[in-house]
């Protein structure tokens, strides 16, 4: 857990942070002029969401915002990332900004200010305006061009009191469970538009990252969803080439684009943009320099030899679809109850192969953490005991990265609040802050009182017993 020579740390200037979303904490989906988006549609209509369950209270935080913030100041946190509400600030996905909605981000970012809080602000988080989504959304190509005329209206209005921009949040996840497996919005199976998708996000994040630049932001990057690939057993030509194709799959399709330029070689065909689609020149917009990278990390992906038509407990079919070669639930690790599995030493892999592949280039965890069943106790308190060990594991990763040669600048927890956790609903909760939502009492957990020690203290307590 910690080396010879004491606990793990983390180096002077290390940023700390909790994250959120806009669409899973503010609510008020109606007010001051805010438009539909994708994820509103979507959870309105019967069977998608879990539960029955919408964002239109959510964590009421564009009520709390203040509240949530003073939240942050307890815990001694250094950086708020959170996201704007593209259809908050422009409605329809086009034309004017809504005052009202820039109003409501202007006083969040001036109380981050007045608590010497630094603001990250994610510009997509999913929510597209729906509007936008009536015309083709990501699948079609002015959806990027329409993303730019927004970050513009946003930057101009906010650009001044945020240190840290992020365009998009996930693409991966946009492409693929938006467009392709429709688990998330906007519900659709299309192999086609999924693959349109990608290459209109990555353009949209390219178009942004230039209108940051030309209205002066010095900190532009993007946030990736990365999955390490772990090979277990003895190494085979299978296994090698089932760990390129899957990596390019879950990771490079868009880390490729944005730090080298090129769509990975090993993506399987399906995935990729049809080149009609990739105009001279896009390339270079998507992978124009920037400042971070965001990662988010949750699980791994191993693969072991297989048998994909005859498979053992714990083995799904491949992805990478290699003879040979399944995917396979390590047994002996624990999952969270989302029934992910929990391994820190992913993300040890993963800080250090992607600072290898990006290198010079400073990362920031963008998002890490669990949900877990939590509940208050009689004596009013949420011991999230699960939570402390998963936080404490992967914090202890993170140092080793560091130590290791990752360039590793930051750390967000992946969440401030339990929230609308997408296709899940309210049922899973994330947060190192219990929310009641009948009465929308806060209760910071014990996970909250650790992660304010890891704050603090730097470097990494002892766990009890250890
Ligand atoms: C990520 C999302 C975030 C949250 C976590 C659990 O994929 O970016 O909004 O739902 O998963």
């Amino acid at each position: 857990m910690t080396d010879a020579v004491g606990a793990a740390s983390f180096p002077d200037g290390f940023v700390w942070g909790a994250a959120t979303a806009a669409y899973q904490i503010e609510g008020a989906a109606a007010e001051d002029g805010r438009g539909p988006s994708v994820w509103d549609t979507f959870s309105h209509t019967p069977g998608k969401v879990r539960g029955g369950d919408t964002g239109d209270v959510a964590c009421d935080s564009y009520h709390r915002y203040r509240e949530d913030i003073g939240l942050l100041t307890s815990l001694g946190l250094s950086s708020y990332r959170f996201s704007l509400s593209w259809a908050r600030i422009q409605p329809g996905g086009r034309g004017a900004a809504n005052q009202r909605g820039l109003d409501y981000y202007r006083a969040l970012l001036d109380e981050l200010a007045a608590r010497g809080i630094e603001a990250t602000a994610t510009l997509y988080h999913w929510d597209l305006p729906q509007e936008l989504q009536d015309e083709g959304g990501w699948a079609v190509r002015d959806t990027a061009e329409r993303f730019a005329a927004y970050t513009a209206l946003a930057a101009e209005a906010l650009g001044d009191r945020v240190a840290r921009w992020i365009t998009l949040n996930e693409p991966q996840v946009v492409a693929n469970n938006g467009y392709r497996t429709g688990e998330h919005a906007p519900g659709l199976r299309d192999r086609q538009a999924a693959a349109a998708a990608t290459h209109h996000l990555l353009l949209g994040h390219g178009l942004a990252t230039r209108v940051l630049r030309d209205l002066g932001a010095t900190d532009v990057g993007i946030t990736l969803d990365v999955h390490p690939v772990r090979v277990l057993g003895e190494p085979t030509p299978a296994l090698e080439q089932a760990r390129l194709i899957t990596d390019a799959g879950a990771t490079g399709l868009f880390l490729e684009p944005v730090v080298s330029g090129r769509y990975p070689v090993h993506a399987a065909e399906d995935l990729l943009p049809p080149p009609a689609l990739v105009a001279d020149g896009d390339l270079k917009i998507i992978s124009a320099p920037v400042d971070f990278l965001g990662v988010n990390y949750y699980s791994p992906i191993f693969l072991r030899a297989g048998d994909p038509s005859d498979l053992r407990r714990n083995e799904n079919y491949a992805r990478c679809q290699v003879p040979g070669v399944v995917e396979y639930e390590p047994e002996e690790l624990e999952r969270t109850s989302m029934g992910w599995l929990v391994d820190p030493s992913g993300l040890h892999q993963i800080l250090t192969e992607v600072s290898q592949r990006a290198p010079g280039l400073p990362l920031f965890v963008t998002e890490n953490g669990c949900a877990a069943e939590d509940y208050v106790n009689p004596d009013g308190e949420v011991d999230d005991a699960e939570r402390v060990n998963y936080l404490h594991s992967h914090l202890e990763a993170a140092a080793r990265a560091i130590k290791d040669g990752a360039n590793l600048a930051g750390y967000f927890v992946w969440s401030l609040l339990d929230n609308f956790e997408w296709a899940w609903g309210y049922q899973k909760r994330f947060g190192i802050v219990f929310v009641d939502f009948g009465t929308q009492r806060r209760i910071p957990k014990a996970s909250a009182r650790f992660y304010s020690d890891v704050v603090r203290a730097n470097p990494l307590p002892l766990l009890p017993g250890s």
